[in-house]
């Protein structure tokens, strides 16, 4: 029998979970509303401590219901991150509006605040004030919310918090998603916990979430009949998947727990290797969830081994890795939007690649991804390699 193909962030589903779906079977809430999505709701809120929060359809709805309620419309311009999953700056477009990208900065991996703000300037000279700032806590990590919140403040620009990877992650201990106006959580199949598919919404503004949730219901109004005044969207959660959330929710802390446990293996590991560059908080006022374990190559290192022979080799070892998001900037379908920055981001993409990071990661997993990385050593042209 051949070995178990180890995962990139595969589901990591409890005993609980179960419990909710039979209970919503039961009472026969098979529907986008119901004592689950309110559950879910109530559950995020404590996690978090703060905040209302809309449960959605994915985290990819919940940006553009933010972008919708900000009023952006065509020929608004908004601020994302050129390193990010396309679903941060899709809804951008789908407002008919144009995202600018703005390059990574080289501790965090995230957005550039320095960059960020000379970009809204920029922009200010040529009479474009963008609407909103959309920034994203990459693989977990938060970003400088110190200096985001200051720029958001000074020009008076809105602020998205991009938290799809970031749901436990804390930046001086104030919870990544919580301290824009308005956050954003995924809980699709891949994330640190899961809905099988889902998202949410979080602003510190009751009045926003309560019509995010109309938005989402088809704008919908209080009558008897259908009355629809506005243009709406069919983005709620169902009270299924709410379900799942809700056993899931029960096992965030543990989840957090497991994917730092990983992240700390991974760096034992890799200190004794020269040229291996992890993700790291810059001081105690980062607390990722370290929902992906990434290390980036030195390229003149380890200038035999590129990302994609290292993640072929990955491939046959039964190892799934993923090379970091392509920066939007560079992706054909955004080839028209303007960028501020040089090749931060690039070379990250270039030299960069994200490990199994599941909470179920055994220590034989571990050995057979570490065997791989030593093999390759073995081969490798790379004169001194090892610390040791
Ligand atoms: C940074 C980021 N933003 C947005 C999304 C979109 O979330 P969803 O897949 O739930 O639509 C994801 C992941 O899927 C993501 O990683």
């Amino acid at each position: 029998m051949g070995l178990k193909k180890i995962l990139l962030s595969p589901p990591h589903i409890g005993s609980n979970e179960k419990k909710y779906i039979e209970e919503a079977f039961t009472s026969n809430w098979i529907a986008p509303i119901g004592p689950n999505v309110d559950g879910f709701e109530k559950d995020i809120s404590d996690f978090l401590g703060c905040g209302h929060v809309a449960a959605l359809s994915s985290g990819t709805a919940a940006i553009h219901l933010s972008l919708v309620i900000l009023g952006i419309k065509p020929g608004d311009c908004v601020i994302c991150p050129t390193l990010s999953f396309t679903a941060s700056a899709a809804p951008i477009v789908y407002q008919g509006a144009e995202p600018i990208f703005i390059d990574s900065e080289e501790d965090t991996y995230n957005m550039c605040p320095i960059l960020c703000e000379a970009a809204i300037q920029e922009l200010l000279l040529e009479n474009k004030k963008p609407k909103a700032i959309i920034i994203v806590h990459i693989y977990g990590m938060p970003a400088h919310m110190a200096d985001f919140l200051r720029i958001s403040h000074t020009y008076n620009i809105p602020l998205i918090e991009d938290a799809a990877e970031a749901l436990g992650s804390t930046y001086r201990n104030f919870p990544c998603g919580a301290m824009g106006d308005f956050g954003i959580f995924s809980f699709n199949g891949n994330k640190i916990i899961t809905t099988g598919g889902g998202g949410a919404l979080v602003s510190p503004d009751k009045n926003l979430i309560q019509r995010a949730r109309y938005l989402a219901s088809h704008a919908r109004e209080q009558q008897a009949y259908y009355q629809h005044s506005e243009i709406g969207y069919n983005y709620r959660l169902s009270n299924i998947s709410a379900g799942i959330g809700r056993g899931q929710m029960e096992l965030l802390g543990a989840r957090i727990h497991s994917r730092r446990a990983n992240y700390k293996r991974y760096h034992n590991f890799f200190s004794d290797f020269k040229g291996i560059k992890m993700q790291s908080e810059p001081s105690s006022a980062y607390y990722s969830n370290c929902w992906l374990t990434t290390i980036v190559l030195d390229p003149v290192i380890w200038d035999d081994i590129t990302i994609p022979k290292l993640t072929f080799e990955m491939e046959q070892a039964g190892i799934e890795s993923r090379p970091f998001w392509k920066p939007l900037h560079l992706q054909p379908v955004y080839r028209h939007a303007r960028y501020f920055g040089s090749d931060i981001a690039q070379n990250l993409f270039e030299r960069g690649i994200c490990l199994p990071s599941g909470s179920n990661l055994k220590e034989d997993d571990f050995q057979r991804i570490f065997d791989v990385f030593l093999r390759l050593l073995k081969r490798s042209k790379a004169p001194v390699t090892l610390n040791r």
